[in-house]
């Protein structure tokens, strides 16, 4: 039963709350108070590791539950006990938590597949998502849309281009749609030629020139790779055909989706890159409100350009595309498994930056693909992956 669907959401969890996501949801939800008739209420927040962060999250406003992973400092996790947060450890108690506190709205903020046991735990329990963990759609949409039929809940988008293309689309007929496009930056190394990709640093390939997210994004922004999981979730959440969705440079990250009509229409989404609006748009489920933003300003930006995907230097979308051509299977969770490895082997300096590309193209390759049955099936596939891309690069 989905109890958000009429009510402004009230009980939320913040899943991944110390990254890039999760902090700035605290602090959308923090602005939003004094106008809110029905005030956030965060009753959940999670964590992967890192347990300072979150101890500063808790003493600003203490939630009803709170959970890490896998913590760093588990002294000082346990000297936190005793005002009001029940601590916990161990994801059981993540998906545990997501069944049994009565929540509105969970906000998936997690990076990598490890979100996925959380999203389809919030969807079983008939709560609705607000998803910025798009590897929870790259790997196992087919099994994410089927959770959400059954339970009633909506899987609501929070990454830029999508919360984008919603709007766009808002109330018209989706069978009117003849194509999405999404835009990219084109990352820290727009314009760089392959020689000149041979030996980029970390430090270089983490300078993203509009965006501050998380290391895995970031890396995922610099090889184009992001751009690939954002179509595949781009065809799971809108259902268009592959030769449906485009992307298009434009380093100016105002324009973030476009979306034509059979009937000769475009219909844009514009402003300043700023992950606050599209998380505001997703806590307050398509219901306009307000909140700080920086105003556009289009006569200050000058120029808006744009410019074709240079496929030879950065070939993820030319990579992922067999992923595409074959949805509802396994080929997902491998692509963003050998992804997530080879960029953990990048950021630890095992792996060039052009590597990836190999890495990730051989695992793709080698792959027998399945038809999507089970949450299992996804979750030995991601573990296979990452133990056959790991033996090529260790
Ligand atoms: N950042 C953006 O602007 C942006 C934009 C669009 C979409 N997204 C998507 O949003 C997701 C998060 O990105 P991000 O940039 O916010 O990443 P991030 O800054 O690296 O933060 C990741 C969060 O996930 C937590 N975490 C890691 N493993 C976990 C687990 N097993 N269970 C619970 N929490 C776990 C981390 O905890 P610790 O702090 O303890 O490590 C941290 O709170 C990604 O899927 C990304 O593609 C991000």
């Amino acid at each position: 039963m989905n109890r958000a669907r009429n009510a402004a959401p009230r009980r939320i969890a913040i899943l991944g709350s110390t990254g890039s996501i999760g902090s700035q949801a605290l602090a959308v939800m923090a602005e939003a108070q004094p106008e809110m008739t029905e005030p956030w209420h965060p009753v959940l927040l999670t964590a992967g590791k890192r347990v300072a962060p979150l101890l500063k999250q808790l003493q600003q406003q203490p939630p009803e539950c709170c959970v890490v992973i896998d913590p760093d400092d588990i002294a000082a996790f346990e000297a936190a006990a005793g005002d009001g947060t029940r601590l916990l450890v161990g994801e059981q108690h993540q998906l545990d938590a997501i069944a049994h506190l009565d929540l509105d709205l969970v906000l998936n903020g997690i990076t990598g597949a490890a979100g996925l046991r959380a999203s389809i735990a919030t969807l079983e329990a008939g709560i609705d998502l607000a998803l910025a963990n798009k590897e929870s759609l790259v790997t196992a949409g087919a099994l994410l849309r089927s959770c959400a039929r059954a339970s009633g809940a909506r899987i609501i988008p929070v990454d830029s281009e999508h919360s984008a293309v919603m709007q766009c689309i808002a109330d018209s007929d989706p069978a009117t749609i003849q194509r999405i496009i999404l835009t990219a930056s084109g990352g820290p190394f727009r314009g760089k030629t392959r020689d000149q990709l041979r030996d980029v640093t970390v430090e270089q390939a983490l300078q993203h020139p509009t965006w501050k997210m998380g290391p895995r994004i970031s890396i995922d922004s610099a090889t184009l790779f992001n751009k690939a999981l954002e179509v595949i979730e781009a065809q799971e959440l809108f259902g268009l055909p592959p030769a449906g969705i485009e992307v298009l440079v434009h380093p100016q990250s105002i324009v973030h989706a476009i979306v034509e009509y059979q009937d000769g229409s475009s219909i844009a989404h514009l402003g300043e890159p700023d992950m606050r609006v599209p998380i505001r748009h997703a806590l307050h489920q398509g219901t306009r409100t307000v909140g700080q933003f920086q105003p556009l300003d289009l006569v200050h930006r000058g120029q808006l350009t744009f410019e074709s995907v240079d496929h030879t230097t950065f070939p993820a979308l030319q990579i992922a595309q067999v992923v595409l051509d074959h949805p509802g299977t396994t080929l997902g969770a491998v692509l963003n498994a050998a992804d997530e490895e080879a960029v953990a082997g990048f950021l630890s300096g095992s792996v060039g930056f052009l590597q990836i590309y190999q890495l990730v193209e051989k695992a793709l390759q080698q792959h027998s693909p399945e038809d999507l049955v089970s949450l299992e099936q996804v979750i030995e596939t991601d573990r296979e992956t990452r133990e056959r891309v790991r033996s090529w690069y260790l």
